[in-house]
């Protein structure tokens, strides 16, 4: 295949793209030449949703006119704010809305469920991880074992990908699970993960731990929004993720949580570590000493949230209910499987692409490993307008969300490393 030939394509690919529309409703940023870049990092930061500027400007002008009566004399009281993304979250993440919250942020959710569901005992104390989970869950995890009095390195087992392959399978996890069973208390997965791209089956591996009695939880942070998901039909125990990759909610956006109606509705409330805003709606201002939680993920809610980062996420969440996750993730196997494709064919001896090659094996990222000069492929790559991420020691990692990526941004890319190999 030549440049010329991926070019006609992309153009052809473009024109017919049912969801092109959306691009708009987002603010692509310019290269330093006026052209607007090729943003191929929502696995890290997504980009803001026009929209945004108007809902958190409403909030502003709330407070600037109500004062503290926005919490109850607003069109959107701020008191129940949190509660209008239940039914979006719900969709997004395959759970009923009493499932799911907006809370905090990731790592802090995390404590929250590991606090409510890692349970050791001396018998069973220890924590399935996978070898790339990311450093702020290993940290969480490593911690949270050593309060409970375990010591981390003996509680810690690190699932390795058994195969000579980068990537952890579903099945060596799996397998891994089988051989510790009796000793786990905990088998803690990313979706999608950060480095490899690889989506794990998450049925697959809760199906395996709660044979075992382990409960199974979900780092979701690269997988909410980017793939389909069933949490509640998959039986996963909880799950976390952050907001402001996929679901463009902002820098340091307000995180999501998941715990399944089997712990959420439990007749007897899981231990937790509690706060007001997670005490029953209607005695909450009773201000009385005793706790008593809000039936489901709510229940967990510490704080008052933070209004303005609720309301940027917000209309962000509002274009995936537009769009659906189904025709997004139909668009996101095409755009993905098009930059492979142009990066097999075009540079078949320089990069070795370690996500999996199945669609149903990965989300929207590629890692591509470049075998030689990766350092300035990539920083080719950036001086060229096309925003992607760098991973030690040889990964550039490169997403197009089909929410606004159209494909020309492929032929930027191959564009430029054709004239940087
Ligand atoms: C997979 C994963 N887990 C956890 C985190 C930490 O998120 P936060 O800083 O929102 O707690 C990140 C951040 O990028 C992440 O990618």
């Amino acid at each position: 295949m030549t440049l010329d030939e991926l070019r006609e394509h992309a153009a052809e690919l473009d024109r017919n793209d049912p969801l092109t529309q959306f691009r708009d409703r987002f603010c692509i940023p310019r290269h330093t030449d006026g052209t607007e870049v090729a943003y191929l990092c929502g696995n890290s930061l997504g980009l803001a949703p026009k929209a945004a500027r108007a809902t958190v400007g409403q909030e502003l002008v709330a407070w600037e006119n109500l004062g503290v009566e926005g919490h109850f004399k607003h069109e959107r009281p701020w008191v129940s704010f949190h509660e209008l993304f239940a039914t979006h979250l719900a969709q997004i993440v395959g759970a009923k809305p009493y499932e799911v919250v907006a809370m905090n942020t990731l790592t802090v959710n995390l404590h929250l469920m590991l606090t409510s569901f890692y349970r050791p005992n001396s018998r069973r104390f220890k924590v399935l991880v996978g070898h790339t989970a990311f450093p702020s869950d290993r940290y969480a995890i490593a911690s949270q074992i050593a309060l409970r009095g375990y010591s981390p390195d003996e509680a810690i087992v690190t699932a390795k990908p058994l195969a000579a392959s980068r990537v952890l399978r579903t099945e060596d996890v799996v397998e891994l699970i089988e051989q510790h069973a009796g000793e786990l208390a905990l088998v803690l997965m990313d979706g999608v993960n950060y480095y490899t791209g690889e989506l794990i089956d998450i049925a697959a591996i809760t199906e395996s731990a709660h044979r075992h009695g382990i409960v199974a939880g979900f780092d979701l942070a690269h997988a909410a929004g980017n793939v389909p998901l069933a949490l509640h039909d998959w039986n996963a125990d909880f799950a976390v993720w952050c907001h402001y990759k996929y679901l463009n909610g902002g820098p340091g956006c307000v995180a999501g949580c998941f715990v399944h109606e089997h712990h959420g509705l439990a007749r007897e409330p899981l231990p937790r570590m509690a706060g007001w805003w997670g005490h029953d709606k209607h005695s909450r201002f009773g201000m009385g000493p005793e706790f008593e939680p809000i039936p489901g993920a709510e229940g967990w809610q510490l704080s008052n949230p933070p209004l303005f980062s609720l309301a940027a996420l917000l209309p962000a969440l509002e274009l995936f209910a537009e769009s659906g996750m189904d025709r997004l993730r139909a668009k996101s196997e095409a755009l993905t499987g098009f930059l492979e494709h142009a990066l097999r064919e075009l540079f078949p001896e320089w990069v070795e692409i370690i996500t999996p090659s199945e669609p149903a094996r990965r989300g929207c990222q590629l890692s591509v490993r470049v075998k030689r000069d990766a350092k300035s492929a990539f920083a080719s790559l950036v001086a060229n307008g096309v925003i992607c991420d760098w991973r030690e020691p040889d990964v550039i990692r490169l997403a197009p969300v089909p929410l606004y990526n159209q494909f020309a941004d492929v032929v930027r890319v191959a564009e430029v490393l054709s004239c940087a190999k």
